[in-house]
């Protein structure tokens, strides 16, 4: 149970293995997780290249085939990186809403952890999701919350897919708008209690399973028949932390996460203490937006000494990843994620826009070569690019600054928002800035 006390969200486009490689940097115990796999998509890229290896192998056994078609593609949504610290405790997040797929599916990974690729800790199951991308394919994602018998049986086909050796989770939301279409208004006076019912029933429906014992609950709904945005998804509804203490209370068999609007590490202390036999908080777009603030995570929520000594020796180690997927990849395709993964380091501190600009150009060097007819060959290493951005952007004091220093300011932060008067419901500089840059951004690549 330790090892969930804190947990990286799943989050698309974010959580994929450059970040979770920082993450790991920042700190050794919290437990990541992967971006969601779509399980379709595990089985579709199987399927193609089993198929492809037997069309152009047509004397080869059964075994070999298994053996032996390719996973190039199966690598980009299950590989892990590679470099010292491994990600260590580290789960798979799947989307799907058909059983068969979902065990198949869990058998793809089983044959890329044999292969070597990747070693998660656990499989979770994706009931959470508003996206319309996913939902509006049948039932996919919050969806699921209002089809506890068929979530039930697709965490047992995760659990027979991987014969039982992975333990399968599930994330979701404490209900759905669809027994009361959503407003505001109405929502505040609709019975609580109803509401707290309907999520015991999906609970008990998979708990009584056997299967799932672990569960990671946003406490707020999700609204599916509104044209709600997923960020109007994550901020709208209003967060009910205390049915998920209820639930820690009235089933302790089990074990919860609770999730959503926790910003620092102070807050999830905070959750622990309202809560203690809480099993974990799990963060999403605070980490995002300022992942050094978690420096200290591992000595204030694990008494455990280790913290990064600074981010100059945080960007040091993770050029070491940097430069290996580079060595291993196309950097004209993978080079803009390894960046990203490093974009908000300094959040906060002077110059980090200058910095990020100029991450913003190295990541674009192999492209713009390839456009011009050139290679990157000959260029220095990635990670030599991202050091020599650091050292003239930022201030020595900054690149410097020890975690204890960063959670001080922090905390005087945290404290000042936390007790206003509307604490909880107001989003911390620098998340809020972060999804004012990423609303500027999806306009720029919708404009573009
Ligand atoms: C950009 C983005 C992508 C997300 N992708 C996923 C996902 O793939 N799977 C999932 O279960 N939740 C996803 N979420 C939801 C988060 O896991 C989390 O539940 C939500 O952001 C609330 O937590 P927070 O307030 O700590 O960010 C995503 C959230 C964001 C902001």
């Amino acid at each position: 149970m330790d090892a969930t006390k804190l947990s990286l969200a799943p989050m698309m486009e974010y959580t994929d293995r450059h970040f979770r490689h920082l993450v790991r940097l920042v700190s050794k115990k919290t437990l990541l997780y992967t971006e969601m796999v779509a399980a379709n998509a595990l089985c579709h890229e199987r399927r193609n290249q089993v198929e492809e290896y037997r069309t152009n192998n047509a004397l080869a056994t059964e075994e070999e085939v298994q053996e032996n078609y390719s996973d190039q593609y199966l690598q980009r949504y299950l590989k892990q990186g590679k470099v010292d610290p491994l990600e260590g405790a580290s789960v798979l997040q799947l989307g799907g809403s058909d059983p068969k797929q979902m065990y198949e599916a869990a058998e793809v990974v089983m044959d890329m952890e044999k292969r070597g690729w990747c070693d998660y800790t656990a499989i979770n199951l994706n009931c959470g999701c508003p996206s319309p991308k996913v939902a509006g394919k049948g039932c996919f994602g919050a969806a699921l919350m209002d089809e506890p018998k068929l979530v039930e049986e697709l965490t047992r086909a995760l659990h027979d897919g991987t014969s039982g050796t992975m333990p399968i989770t599930v994330k979701c939301r404490i209900g759905t708008d669809s027994q009361e279409a959503f407003t505001k208004a109405g929502y505040a006076q609709a019975d609580e209690e109803v509401e707290y019912r309907r999520l015991c029933e999906f609970i008990e429906t998979i708990a009584g399973g056997g299967i799932v014992t672990d569960f990671q609950v946003h406490a707020r709904i999700a609204v599916l028949q509104k044209s709600f945005s997923p960020a109007d998804n994550r901020k709208v509804p209003p967060l009910k932390y205390n049915l998920v203490r209820r639930l820690v209370h009235d089933y302790p068999e089990l074990s919860f996460s609770i999730n959503g609007g926790v910003e620092s590490v102070v807050q999830a202390q905070q959750e622990f203490e309202a809560c203690p036999d809480l099993a974990g908080v799990m963060i999403g777009r605070a980490w995002a937006a300022d992942p050094w603030s978690f420096a200290m995570t591992d000595r204030v929520l694990y008494n455990d000494s280790h913290a990064p000594k600074n981010r100059l020796e945080v960007l040091q180690a993770y050029g070491k990843h940097a430069d290996a997927e580079e060595m291993n990849g196309d950097p004209t395709k993978i080079r803009r994620f390894i960046i990203k993964a490093i974009t908000h380091l300094f959040t906060g501190e002077s110059n980090s826009k200058r910095y990020r600009i100029a991450l913003d150009q190295i990541a674009g060097i192999p492209k713009k070569m390839k456009a011009e007819g050139k290679t990157i060959e000959g260029q220095p290493p990635v990670s030599e690019l991202i050091l020599n951005a650091a050292y003239e952007h930022l201030s020595e004091e900054t690149l410097l600054r020890s975690p204890e220093e960063s959670y001080e300011r922090k905390l005087h932060e945290e404290m000042n928002r936390l007790g206003s008067i509307d604490g909880m419901n107001t989003r911390s500089n620098a998340v809020a800035q972060w999804q004012t840059q990423r609303k500027e951004e999806e306009e720029e690549l919708e404009t573009a």
